[in-house]
């Protein structure tokens, strides 16, 4: 049995005494032996977050990491800063990073080994938009996305990572994919990395991003191959948050 793992991506949203609250109300929802519950929060709040979470079953993940090790790279948060602030994950090529910010299938690579470095579980998104969607191109996107991290930091560095399948078309819309048009890609993602080691295909957490929200979680939490979900705008209610976690 896969552990569970729901995590929620706050994104850019809030202010460090809402970020605090929030962070708060979820510890207090929580009870001892929680396991499998996250937050990505924003990187300048890491410090304070982590501080209210301390010693709590709820883990801290940084939202994106740099793709070098420290320098002069103006504006990045590499990944021994994120180690340092208690972060256990960091998300890498969360497609808002991909569309944005022009972060590559190489740099999301990069990002994911940098993670790894230190010893920080990189949370790796992939998804295809509704065009590509549209034009049956859904498993392509997939595999480069997925290959552009296999070859360079190779199939058993996947075991210490997790996979977001996260179709862009879903995200912040409202429009979730069904059950199983989620289970099918996250069946076609298994299958591709178990067609290089079935140890590590056994073993990756891959979760479902876009749109979950309490009422739906339960419903895709309960495909085989949907291991918990990325959590946008319903993670910035404690009480939804919660009750996403419950659901699983
Ligand atoms: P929403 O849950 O708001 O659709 O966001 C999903 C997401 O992008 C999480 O990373």
């Amino acid at each position: 049995m896969r552990q569970s793992l729901v995590m929620g991506n706050w994104k850019m949203n809030g202010s460090r005494s809402e970020g605090l609250a929030l962070a708060n109300a979820i510890v207090a929802g929580l009870k001892e032996g929680d396991k499998g519950i996250a937050v990505c929060v924003p990187s300048v709040y890491l410090s304070d977050i982590e501080r209210a979470i301390e010693n709590t079953p709820l883990a801290l993940g940084g939202q994106n990491v740099a793709d070098q090790a420290s320098g002069a790279y103006t504006g990045e948060t590499s990944a021994f800063m994120l180690k340092e602030c208690g972060c256990e994950y960091a998300l890498v090529g969360h497609s808002e990073r991909r569309t944005y910010y022009g972060d590559t299938d190489e740099s999301v690579a990069a990002r994911f080994c940098q993670a790894q470095k230190e010893g920080i579980i990189p949370v790796l998104c992939i998804g295809e938009t509704l065009e590509e969607r549209e034009s049956d191109t859904t498993f392509a996107v997939i595999d480069q996305q997925l290959n552009a991290v296999i070859d360079m930091a190779g199939i058993d560095a996947l075991a210490n990572s997790v996979i977001a399948y996260e179709p862009v078309w879903a995200i912040g819309t409202g429009k979730t994919a069904s059950d199983e048009q989620a289970q099918e890609v996250h069946k076609y993602i298994r299958k591709q990395i178990a067609a290089k080691s079935q140890t590590v295909a056994d073993k990756i957490q891959i979760l479902y991003g876009g749109s979950v929200k309490p009422d739906n979680a339960k419903a895709i939490f309960a495909m085989a191959d949907i291991d918990g979900g990325l959590i946008g705008g319903a993670s910035l209610d404690a009480a939804s948050f919660l009750a996403i976690y419950q659901a699983i």
